[in-house]
Parts: C-alpha cells; structure tokens; sequence
C-alpha cells in the first residue's frame, strides 16, 4: 500500500443531518495526508456515470459542515445488485450490476470508499467488498439502529427537532382539550418515539419493542381528566405494532426501492383513541421533518470524529469495518458484525424505566 492513497466517498440510504460533517472531515483528514478524495454522487451511480465523480479538496467542502442534506446526493434505490431497467413495453427489469461498480472503482484507481449509510448501505458495501470493493463504513441513520455503536450521526438532530415539535403541541391540545398524536420516524426502532417523547413530556409513548393496547393508551389518557388535564400527548413511532396487529404500511410508489414504506400508524391511534374515549383527538406525522435542517452540535462533533477516524483507520490498513462510537473510543468493528443486526430499545432499559416512573405510559 503507498502513502499517497486515493479515496472515494459516498452517502447512501436516506439523508441524515451530520452527512456533510462527515464529507468535510473525511476531506481534511485525507488533505492532511496528502492524499486525493473523490465524492462518487447518489450512492453507487457515480460508479455507472463518472461524470457524477467530483473531487472533494479543503476548498470545495468549505462552509459545508453545518449543511443538512449532502453535497454528494443520496438514493434509497441505488442497489448495483438490483438495478430497475425499463423495458421497451414499461415493465421493468432488475439486472445484477454489481461487477461494473467494482470494475470501474478499481479502473479509476481508488484504494477505498468511505461509505455513509445504514443497515442496507453498508450490506451493500459488504457484499461488494466480497468481489474486490475495499470500504469503511461510517454508521448514519436518524434511526438510531445500528448494532455496535453507542449512536449513529443524525439520530440527536432528528431527536432535537422531534422534541421542539412536541414541546408545541402543549399548547394547543391545552387550548382545545384535545389527545394530539404524533407519529415519528425510526422504522423498526423506537429511540426517537422514546427520547423525543420522554423529553417533550408525552403521555404515552408507543415504540416497536412494546406492542400496545388501545385499551391501556386510553386508561392512561383518562387518567388525565381525574387529574383536572383534558389534554394529551402521545407520541408513536411509526413501527410500532397492537398486540397481535401488524405494521401500518403504505403504498411502495417508488420503483426500485426494496423496503416496505412505514406510515399511517398515528391516524390509526388516534382514530381508536376518539372512538373509545370520545375525545377530540387529532394526528400528525412529522416525517422528513426529523431529516431536515443543520446537524446539532453533537450531530457535528461526532460526525466529525466518524469522518476522520475513517481516514485513520485506512491509513492504519484497516479495511471492510465499521467505524463504531463505543465510548470514550472510535472503534474499527468488522461489518459482518453490524449488518442485519437491529439495535432496538431494551424494554428493561433505563430510560423506559424512566418513563415508568414519571408515569409516562408504554402503551402495556
Ligand atoms: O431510515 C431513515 C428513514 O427516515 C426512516 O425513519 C423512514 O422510515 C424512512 O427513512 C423514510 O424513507 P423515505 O425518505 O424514502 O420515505
């Protein structure tokens, strides 16, 4: 391996505040080194149309660190594995491209790729990596649930702008004594639905890990009205499952995308919450609101250090890992321990017990 490496970076998978955080210090860290930095556009497409390759220098990514999004574009549908190919009568194909990205990776020369993303990207990455592809993953998702790291970048803003929504629907659920529900993001995990109900003081929250019963959401929203409280807050994350019920899904309009598209599952409570109780009740689902605008400052800082512990491990020979936030340390986990590992909520964790205790309701 020479010292001067050539290093590619891309972002997968939906956007997460903190990406560019992580560009710009993947970018600086490399400069420092002396070495050169590609960023490869929307996922692996940059591999297919090299015209989506731009070099990233300390000029180019300057002043992008507070930025939401990503200066590189990302795509939920860019598996080489599965690309969609439309077929002359609009039905369309899915072939296997996987070899092209490989082969023009290593055609343009690149030691390895900084791959930005959750479970799916980096189950990409591993099995590209299988056929040549050396990478380092750096774990992002809003989610929050990736295996063997203490957080993912995104996860604190998503959680921060969660709770400030939150925090507003005091106020108005007061004025019109309503039950107001909140549906959050987090597909199969409830962190946010927990970290941003327990904060903006919620009722009820309902998460994944713990099936609910309406009958047990409404007992505990009565027991506001004993106490003189006609109002209510709960807050549910958009995986979270009735006991015995299923996941509330909706239509997959996207073509190419693999996973099944989470929503609905707020109206649905508080359709069953009304019709039992009586109450006004309305809903709302914050959406790509959680997605959107400048990383915090924790979002910042730990995207920072995600960044620039990626170029140390390449230049420690590290390859095939995941850069993982195990504290105090950044610790180099090799992938296969990571992908297709859900990190879910304990329902013997603190802070469900916390939520126990300042009589906040799970839903059981
Ligand atoms: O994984 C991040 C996430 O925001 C999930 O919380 C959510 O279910 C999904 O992506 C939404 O994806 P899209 O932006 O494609 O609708």
């Amino acid at each position: 391996m020479g010292n001067r490496m050539r290093i590619a970076v891309n972002t997968g998978g939906g956007d997460a505040p903190g990406l560019n955080a992580v560009i710009y210090a993947v970018t600086m860290a490399a400069a420092q080194r002396g070495w050169e930095v590609h960023g490869i556009r929307e996922g692996y497409a940059g591999l297919f149309d090299t015209s989506k390759i731009v070099p990233l220098t300390p000029e180019r990514v300057a002043g992008i660190m507070d930025r939401g999004g990503t200066i590189l574009g990302t795509t939920n549908k860019g598996d080489p594995f599965n690309r969609p190919h439309e077929r002359n009568d609009g039905t369309i194909e899915f072939r296997d491209e996987s070899d092209k990205v490989v082969e023009n990776f290593k055609r343009l020369g690149f030691d390895c790729l900084i791959a930005l993303g959750g479970d799916g990207s980096l189950g990409l990455a591993h099995r590209l990596s299988q056929k040549g592809l050396n990478f380092i993953g750096v774990p992002k998702t809003i989610d929050n649930d990736l295996a063997k790291t203490q957080q993912t970048f995104g996860f604190d803003t998503a959680v921060t702008t969660a709770t400030e929504c939150i925090d507003k629907l005091h106020s108005t659920a007061e004025a019109h004594r309503r039950i107001m529900v909140v549906e959050v993001m987090g597909r199969y995990a409830g962190w946010i639905a927990l970290h941003s109900g327990l904060s903006g003081d919620a009722d009820v929250i309902l998460i994944p890990e713990i099936p609910f019963s309406i009958d047990k959401v409404c007992d505990r929203l009565m027991e506001n009205e004993v106490r003189g409280k006609q109002h209510g807050i709960v807050v549910v994350a958009e995986g979270a499952k009735e006991a015995g019920g299923g996941l509330i899904t909706k239509e997959n309009v996207d073509v190419g995308r693999q996973e099944v598209m989470l929503g609905g599952v707020a109206d649905y409570v508080a359709k069953a919450i009304h019709k039992k109780t009586g109450k006004e009740t309305r809903s709302l689902v914050l959406g790509h609101l959680q997605r959107g605008g400048s990383p915090t400052t924790w979002d910042r800082l730990i995207s920072l250090r995600f960044g620039a512990a990626a170029v140390r491990f390449i230049a420690e020979g590290k390859r095939n890992v995941m850069v993982a936030w195990q504290p105090p340390e950044m610790k180099a986990i090799p992938v296969t321990e990571v992908i297709g590992q859900t990190k879910l909520v304990s329902p013997d964790s603190d802070t469900i017990h916390t939520c126990r205790d300042l009589g906040i309701s799970l839903g059981d």
